[in-house]
């Protein structure tokens, strides 16, 4: 058994899809070493020691894998925003959908034969329409992995543009307010960069991060969704997926425990006569009002946050039951806990049609999955 602190070489033969590259010791048990691509040779230092798996840090790259690419952040390895700007992109991409076919054979789903799009990203630099950081007597910067020091910054390579030119005014203003402080900078749909201060996260409301890939994601669900009289938008924000299907339904339920806040997102746009939002817990609406649209039919957009849908699922199933629903589309940030909500819905007599994964988060390990299932 490798102690604890024990340096030695290994070569890295894959990428988890949690981050580290994966190796195995000389007893054959499996290594992650973060920072790490398939092929690298490399001299690590053992971190951690589990039953079954060992955690080692990066010392040194020997001999560099060809899927190694030049970081472009000054601060990658440091930061805890990006895992993996040290991979090819196709790789990352690879991994991404590997990943989520891997979360949803750990609940019993094989989905390798299924019809499956695919959304990588077309830019994987500059898209980020929203970050986050901290401010204080050192400026702006982000969390450091794993941990709640600060990591100065005077630029993010994944952020837009827009954001990057924002910096130096903001840091300026950081170390003017002196105290620790927290910052949102968001740039609008039409260009406008926002400073928020000392808010909570998404402090303007939710808004998906990528404006392109939230574009393919909208127009896949729009290609597929049959039109009927019911859409049901669970986890809806400001409508962001259901407001451009209206048209197609006699009637729009868009459910979000921040719809009040989140409307503020669609300023002076009228709303469609036959879209209602909800303000409220999802699972208590859908427990509420089982009977709001007693066999309607029509079709269910469920987009819960990361951790899924949880305790919430038997009553959303109820209402879709209730209303007749024929078609779910679930989308999930998460693949663990998406998964988990997929296999819950198949085993409530939903039949899984077909799949499209959409990176969102290039040079990240996140990304958005969406199962298209129908009532069997
Ligand atoms: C991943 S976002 C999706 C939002 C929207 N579908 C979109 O594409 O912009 C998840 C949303 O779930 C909402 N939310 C979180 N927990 C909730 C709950 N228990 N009940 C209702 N909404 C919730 C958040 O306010 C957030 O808007």
């Amino acid at each position: 058994m490798l102690p604890e602190q024990q340096e030695f070489e290994l070569t890295i033969v894959d990428v988890s899809r949690s981050g580290p590259g994966v190796a195995r010791d000389p007893d054959g048990r499996v290594v992650f070493v973060p920072g790490t691509a398939p092929g690298d040779r490399v001299r690590v230092r053992v971190s951690k020691v589990e039953k079954r798996f060992v955690e080692a840090e990066l010392l040194e790259v020997i001999a560099p894998s060809l899927e190694r690419v030049a970081p472009r952040c000054r601060v990658f390895g440091k930061c805890g925003g990006c895992q993996w700007q040290h991979l090819d992109y196709s790789l990352q991409w690879r991994t991404k959908v590997s990943g989520a076919l891997h979360a949803l054979s750990r609940v019993g789903i094989r989905a390798d034969g299924l019809p499956r799009d695919e959304f990588p990203a077309s830019d994987p630099w500059s898209y980020r329409n929203r970050i986050q950081l901290r401010g204080g007597s050192f400026g702006v910067g982000f969390y450091s992995r794993g941990s709640h020091q600060v990591v100065p910054i005077d630029r993010c390579e994944i952020a837009r543009e827009e954001l990057n030119a924002a910096l130096p005014s903001n840091r300026d203003e950081a170390i003017r307010r002196d105290a620790s402080s927290k910052l949102e900078l968001e740039v609008s749909e039409s260009g406008e960069v926002s400073a928020t201060w000392n808010s909570g996260h998404a402090a303007q409301g939710f808004r998906q991060i990528h404006d392109a890939q939230n574009a393919l994601l909208q127009g896949w669900i729009a290609e597929k969704v049959n039109p009927g009289r019911v859409l049901l938008d669970l986890y809806g924000g400001s409508g962001n997926l259901s407001l451009g299907l209206s048209c197609r339904f006699d009637r729009v339920h868009s459910v979000d425990i921040g719809a009040g806040r989140l409307l503020g997102r669609l300023g002076g746009d009228v709303l469609p006569a036959n879209v209602k939002f909800h303000s409220s817990d999802v699972g208590k609406w859908a427990s509420r009002n089982r009977s709001i649209e007693s066999s309607a039919g029509g079709a269910c957009i469920i987009d819960p946050p990361r951790e899924g849908c949880g305790e919430a699922l038997p009553a959303i199933c109820g209402l879709l039951d209730e209303s007749s629903i024929t078609q779910l589309f679930a989308v999930g940030c998460d693949p663990d806990s998406w998964a988990r909500d997929v296999s819950r819905l198949v085993s409530k007599g939903w039949r899984l049609e077909c799949l499209a994964f959409f990176d969102f988060f290039p040079q990240t390990i996140h990304f958005e999955s969406v199962a298209c299932l129908v009532r069997v």
